[in-house]
């Protein structure tokens, strides 16, 4: 699959939210995060916000949920028009009954991971899920700098898609630049968020399309 960027809208211009996704019309799809102060120690945007961002977004909404309670949180976001939603294994009691009921409701259903969190639980059940979401900084805010050590993780969650067969989407999220990009794919990410390297760029759309080509040479 050719690499997908995901433009983060946390580094944009939250007043001007609707000339800010025209910004990034040629990308593959907006990431949305959701935080609540409870889940990560930051608070941004809910259930109102990301109906109006999938009503006038040129490409596909993504919705990276940080917040507890993602059992009883996620499906309002898939009613809300988000094309794929997105909810930590840390925050949820039952990851595949949620996935389930998300994929139901015609949504491409995605589990998070914290940097420390094992994706190892999840290597049996990738069928049961659209995308694996590795967490490449902790989780809460933009322009970290991204964590090596989740590269491994990055290696074997690949390794498992490939030997199930599946075509699951594996999105990596958090430091992701010109100066990362290329090893981040290499180790088997095909999805990438990336928020200050495209909303800090004065050309957006050339940053994705700059991305784009460093995750597929
Ligand atoms: C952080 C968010 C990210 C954030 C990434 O918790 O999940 O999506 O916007 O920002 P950058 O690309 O600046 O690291
Ligand atoms: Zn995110």
């Amino acid at each position: 699959m050719p690499a997908k960027i995901a433009p983060s809208i946390l580094s944009a211009d939250f007043v001007n939210l609707e000339r800010e996704l025209g910004r990034i019309a040629n990308a593959d799809l907006v990431h949305v995060d959701v935080m609540d102060n409870h889940f990560v120690p930051n608070l941004t945007l809910g259930l109102p916000v990301v109906r109006r961002i999938a009503e006038v977004s040129p490409v596909p909404v993504d919705v990276h949920l940080m917040i507890e309670d993602a059992d009883r949180w996620a499906p309002q976001f898939a009613h809300a028009g988000a094309a794929s939603v997105t909810f930590h294994a840390e925050a949820t009691q039952a990851p595949v009954r949620l996935a389930r009921e998300l994929r139901a409701l015609g949504v491409r259903a995605g589990v998070a991971l914290r940097p420390a969190s094992p994706v190892e639980p999840f290597l049996d059940l990738l069928p049961e899920f659209d995308m694996v979401l590795v967490m490449t900084v902790e989780p809460g805010f933009g322009g970290q700098s991204f964590i090596d050590g989740t590269l491994p993780k990055i290696r074997r969650t690949r390794q498992a898609i490939t030997d199930a067969g599946t075509d699951t989407w594996l999105q990596v999220d958090g430091g992701i630049s010109r100066e990362t990009i290329a090893r981040v794919a290499q180790a088997g990410a095909d999805v990438f968020v990336a928020g200050s390297a495209v909303y800090g760029a004065d050309d957006a759309a050339a940053e994705v399309d700059a991305l784009r080509d460093l995750a597929s040479t």
